[in-house]
């Protein structure tokens, strides 16, 4: 049975299935989907939770590309895989991820989205709308058919609102005969609990 972590979810398979948050649902869907030898993406690397998980799914033939622009995500990212001998499967970026096209050049399974900031960190150094949006817009271009992009959204702050707010109105403009995305919200949940968009390019794509 394939068991992964993300950050401080951890997802076993063997385990009863559970509704805990936004991003042990993004792990436990991306956990079904990537493979042995893929190729994917963490858009967001932060503490390396995610980096960490994408590595442990993709095995010693895939590849995972870790971005954030800060040098402290980085750094704390990449001591943990190398405490877990794993950094050879990495591309580190530190660039902005709205230049995903420029720093990823193949078609992706997966890409990871964790918005907001670095837990531990400067909360001004928070994702924002609109290059969120770029980056969503070539992430979901970039990933191969039945490929999956997860974004989980922070809304318990101004910027984290805003970006509720953009997501879902890029989710629902995406056209249905090429996408197929589901928000997950947790309706009795106090105000600001975090949301995850679950966006797969249909497997069967409409000519161009
Ligand atoms: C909530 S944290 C990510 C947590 C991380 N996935 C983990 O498992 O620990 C959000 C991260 O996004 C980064 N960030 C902010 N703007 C960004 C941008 N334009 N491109 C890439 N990363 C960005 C922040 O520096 C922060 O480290």
């Amino acid at each position: 049975m394939p068991t992964g972590k993300c950050g401080e979810c951890e997802v076993h398979m063997d385990e009863r299935y559970e509704l805990r948050n936004a991003r042990y649902l993004a792990a436990d869907a991306i956990q079904r989907l990537v493979q042995p030898g893929d190729t994917v993406v963490d858009a967001t690397m932060g503490n390396g939770g995610d980096t960490l998980f994408l590595c442990r799914l993709v095995g010693e033939k895939g590849h995972v590309y870790a971005i954030d622009i800060q040098m402290d995500a980085m750094k704390r990212t990449k001591e943990r895989l190398d405490a877990e001998g794993l950094g050879e499967r990495v591309s580190f970026s530190l660039q902005g991820h709205q230049h995903l096209r420029e720093i990823v050049k193949t078609p992706v399974q997966a890409v990871m989205f964790n918005l907001g900031w670095l837990p531990g960190g400067n909360h001004e150094c928070t994702t924002h709308v609109e290059t969120t949006i770029e980056a969503l817009r070539q992430a979901t271009e970039m990933i191969l058919p039945g490929g999956m992009v997860s974004v989980c959204v922070y809304p318990g702050h101004d910027e984290g609102t805003r970006e509720l707010s953009a997501v879902e109105s890029f989710c629902s403009e995406l056209p249905v005969n090429r996408y197929t995305v589901l928000a997950n919200r947790f309706v009795n949940a106090r105000q600001g609990t975090p949301q995850l968009f679950l966006i797969q390019k249909n497997r069967i794509q409409p000519p161009e």
